[in-house]
């Protein structure tokens, strides 16, 4: 049985790659791309998607604009990250077709709430559309299926010591997001920081045609992910915990957003054993499996692709 997603994204190398996851993978179905400001603009986010989707075959499923600053605070990228276009060194035929007219905030809310209950919603970048949504239509908690998030760390960030980029980017949009009413799957840094493509994931990655040679491996030569040895994939973690969730193992928490701080601004402060958890916080992955999954799909994907 296939699970529909919706996919809330700042493309972004790893957004790019869990794009392609998500085409990819048999027992996803991806129903539509928001897009939002993070690691490079929004105009730039949304021409990375269209052009993501549509070299990886997947032309008819819908991008949407969504947010081109945060909430509050000044608007942050992660150019040094994912270099000027988003894409690291991959360079993709410009996109044939336009974004959908409209916003991505009323897309998540019709969307989701023409099917209550069967649509899991993935976000993989900063929070601003989805806090917007949940906002203008609390009842969104309670319509979607699932509610998964790449984003924050019980532990050290990525961007700050306190603080993980997509929290930190829009930290008033989190706190809103975590204190929405709905249970927020977050896999943070404490995961995605041992889902590493090393030198010989990215070796079996040449075994996947145009898909590898022209984005894949282009992509992750020009990631500089700092806070990890070889790149971390982090956003391709969120999907794959969707389609496989024997692979991640889960504790419930509260988390809170720290929008306060002076040294700590987007740090997600994380109670574990609290009586009221708000989240169910991956805190283990097989690392062994996910990368079997992830490839054997990137695989499927490229012979697909042809
Ligand atoms: C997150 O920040 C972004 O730079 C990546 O795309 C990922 O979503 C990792 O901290
Ligand atoms: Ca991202």
């Amino acid at each position: 049985m296939s699970t529909t997603i919706l996919l809330d994204c700042d493309p972004g190398i790893d957004d790019a790659l869990a794009i392609a996851f998500a085409v990819g993978h048999r027992s996803i179905e991806l129903a539509g791309i928001t897009t939002v400001a993070g690691n490079v603009g929004v105009d730039k986010t949304t021409v990375n998607a269209l052009a993501v989707s549509e070299f990886t075959g997947a032309k008819a499923v819908p991008v949407i604009r969504g947010c081109a600053a945060p909430l509050l605070g000044a608007t942050r990228d992660a150019r040094d990250v994912h270099g000027d276009s988003g894409l690291g060194g991959a360079v993709l035929p410009p996109p044939a077709r336009e974004a959908e007219p409209g916003h991505a905030v009323d897309y998540l809310i019709q969307t989701i709430g023409a099917a209550p209950g069967e649509i899991t919603l993935v976000a993989t970048g900063p929070l601003t559309n989805v806090a917007l949504a949940v906002r203008r239509e609390p009842r969104l908690a309670g319509w979607v299926r699932d509610f998964v998030i790449m984003g924050g760390s019980t532990g050290r960030g990525n961007v700050t010591p306190a603080a993980e980029f997509n929290i930190w980017a829009d930290p008033e949009a989190a706190s809103i997001v975590f204190g929405a009413g709905w249970t927020v799957r977050m896999i943070g840094l404490d995961v995605t920081l041992q889902a590493l493509a090393t030198p010989s994931v990215r070796s079996r990655m040449r075994e996947c045609g145009a898909l590898g040679s022209e984005l894949l491996l282009p992509a992750l030569s020009q990631y500089r992910d700092s806070a990890a040895s070889d790149p971390a994939v982090h956003d391709v973690c969120a999907v794959a915990s969707v389609a496989e969730p024997s692979v991640f193992g889960y504790a419930p928490a509260l988390v809170e957003v720290e929008t306060a701080g002076r040294l700590t601004s987007g740090m997600t402060v994380t109670s574990f054993g609290s009586g009221s958890p708000n989240a169910s916080v991956a805190t283990s992955i097989d690392s062994g499996a996910f990368w079997d999954i992830a490839l054997s799909t990137y695989r499927e994907l490229a012979a697909a692709m042809g």
